[in-house]
């Protein structure tokens, strides 16, 4: 079985120690950093903005993983890539979603996700799947770190996979968002996933390096 990849969410981590979780999470072997943008429209939170953004460019050398919960995202794409973002997800329930919007995000360095929230039907991501490279699953009420992992989410994986395969698309990478903890990693993969994003399991521990080590061991 194919080994899963791990994306740490900034969001549950000591930020008045950013340069240090940083470091930790690249010598663990993190796969990316997964940083999750608000604006507190989308979703009832605020996340990280550019300031933080800019310094996680600085100070550490893996790829950035962006989730935008934003209603608005296409009023940040220049300055967005101008960042040397390497992964952008965007949310299917923005009115701004079509497939030209996917596109923009998209480039010889940026892979685009289509990111969905738990109580959007599966069904309504199939038209976009020839052209995203990544379907992410939020597996919890999103904006918020430290929640239980609704387990709809294997039955979601599976469907969503099942279709990429009848539309012939063989290399649609599934990520899974909220609630990931090491008990339900196995099943997540088994399910298919290939990306899993994890922050409260990971930063709630002192042993930030080993949490990472055993999501990536799976
Ligand atoms: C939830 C966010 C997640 C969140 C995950 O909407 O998109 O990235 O930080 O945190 P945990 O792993 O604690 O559920
Ligand atoms: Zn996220």
């Amino acid at each position: 079985m194919k080994k899963v990849q791990v994306s740490p969410s900034l969001l549950a981590a000591d930020m008045g120690n950013l340069v240090e979780v940083l470091r930790r999470v690249d010598i663990a072997g993190a796969d990316m950093i997964h940083l999750d943008v608000m604006d507190g429209e989308f979703v009832n939170n605020l996340g990280i903005g550019f300031p933080i953004l800019e310094a996680v460019r600085r100070y550490s050398r893996l790829p950035m993983d962006v989730h935008l919960m934003l209603r608005h995202p296409e009023r940040h794409i220049d300055r967005l890539k101008g960042l040397g973002v390497g992964h952008f997800s965007v949310h299917l329930e923005i009115d701004s979603m079509n497939l030209e919007l996917l596109s923009r995000f998209r480039s010889d360095s940026t892979t685009v996700g289509l990111a969905l929230r738990p109580e959007t039907p599966i069904e309504d991501s199939f038209p976009f799947l020839s052209e995203v490279d990544r379907i992410l699953l939020v597996s919890v009420n999103p904006g918020f770190s430290g929640q239980k992992l609704q387990d709809h989410v294997y039955q979601r994986i599976e469907s969503v996979l099942t279709e990429a395969r009848r539309q012939g698309k063989k290399d649609l990478k599934i990520q899974v968002d909220g609630g990931v903890t090491v008990e339900n990693a196995p099943l997540l993969q088994r399910a298919g996933a290939d990306i899993l994003v994890a922050g409260g399991y990971i930063f709630a521990q002192s042993d930030i390096e080993g949490a990472i080590k055993k999501l990536k061991s799976i």
